[in-house]
């Protein structure tokens, strides 16, 4: 039977990719967008059987609905994919430094990076099946290297290691594995803030003297959502050896 994915951003630069790389290796994938309603709808018509629900993860009580919303689509859920992200505290988004941390954007941020994607596995954990699943959550090498990063953003990816550490030992036993997937930087998506000489820095210090892709990153989730089985409470760095 074809697995059945569930992707929280699947509107976003690497969150399309995600669905596409899902699809293609003939997984029923169920996705939410927060303001990219055009883009969503077009991913819809792309994908064979695709679905698509509007969410706000900064609002707790949209949360259950659009996970049950999915789970009606996909008539169960197999793999979870968190890959909804803010990268900044204020608007529009920026490589901010602590002298701009807001709090109210604080909250916002975590929310969206942390909050919401813990809630909405709280809420499709009972939906597994006895064969069980894969949750995996895009983090970034900011969360795992001292790399300059907007401090919320830095924090909030590095809480996604503790959280599938937790995640993993509690949901293990009913054989749900939990990881984190972390980019170093891409090309396109929320790296659009990172100031031009710091994106230079990045790839002369990258062993591949280059940027990521999103279809890289793609590739790593893919598998984990569908093939893995063994691989769980790890944090695993996609960066071109940074
Ligand atoms: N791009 C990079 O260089 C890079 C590097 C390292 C790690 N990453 C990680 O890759 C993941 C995806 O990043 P990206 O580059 O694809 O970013 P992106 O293009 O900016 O996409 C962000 C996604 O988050 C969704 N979103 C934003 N606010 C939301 C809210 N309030 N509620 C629900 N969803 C919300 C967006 O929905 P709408 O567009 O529909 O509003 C979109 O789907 C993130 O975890 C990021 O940290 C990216």
């Amino acid at each position: 039977m074809a697995k059945r994915c569930i992707v929280l951003g699947g509107s976003g630069h690497v969150g399309q990719a995600i669905c596409r790389a899902l699809s293609a290796r003939g997984a029923r994938v169920g996705f939410t967008y927060h303001q990219g309603e055009e883009l969503a709808a077009q991913l819809c018509a792309e994908l064979p059987d695709a679905t698509s629900q509007r969410l706000d993860l900064t609002r707790e009580d949209e949360i259950a609905p659009a996970m049950d919303a999915l789970l009606e689509a996909l008539d169960g859920v197999d793999a979870f994919v968190h890959a909804a992200s803010l990268v900044s505290t204020n608007e529009p988004p920026e490589h901010e430094k602590l002298a701009r941390l807001s709090a109210g954007g604080w909250d916002r941020l975590m929310a969206v990076n942390l909050k919401g994607p813990a809630l909405a596995c709280q809420h499709l954990a009972p939906h597994f099946g006895d064969g069980g699943g894969n949750l995996v959550f895009v983090g970034s090498t900011d969360g795992v290297k001292p790399v300059p990063t907007p401090v919320a953003y830095g924090a909030s990816k590095a809480a996604l290691s503790g959280l599938v550490r937790a995640l993993a030992k509690e949901l293990g036993a009913r054989k749900i594995l939990a990881n984190v997937v972390a980019p170093g930087v891409l090309e396109g998506g929320l790296s659009r803030t990172l100031p031009d000489e710091l994106r230079q820095e990045f790839i002369k210090h990258s062993a591949l003297g280059r940027l990521g892709t999103r279809e890289e990153v793609a590739k790593l989730v893919t598998f984990l959502a569908l093939d893995n089985s063994y691989l769980t409470a790890r944090t695993i760095v996609v960066d071109g050896g940074l």
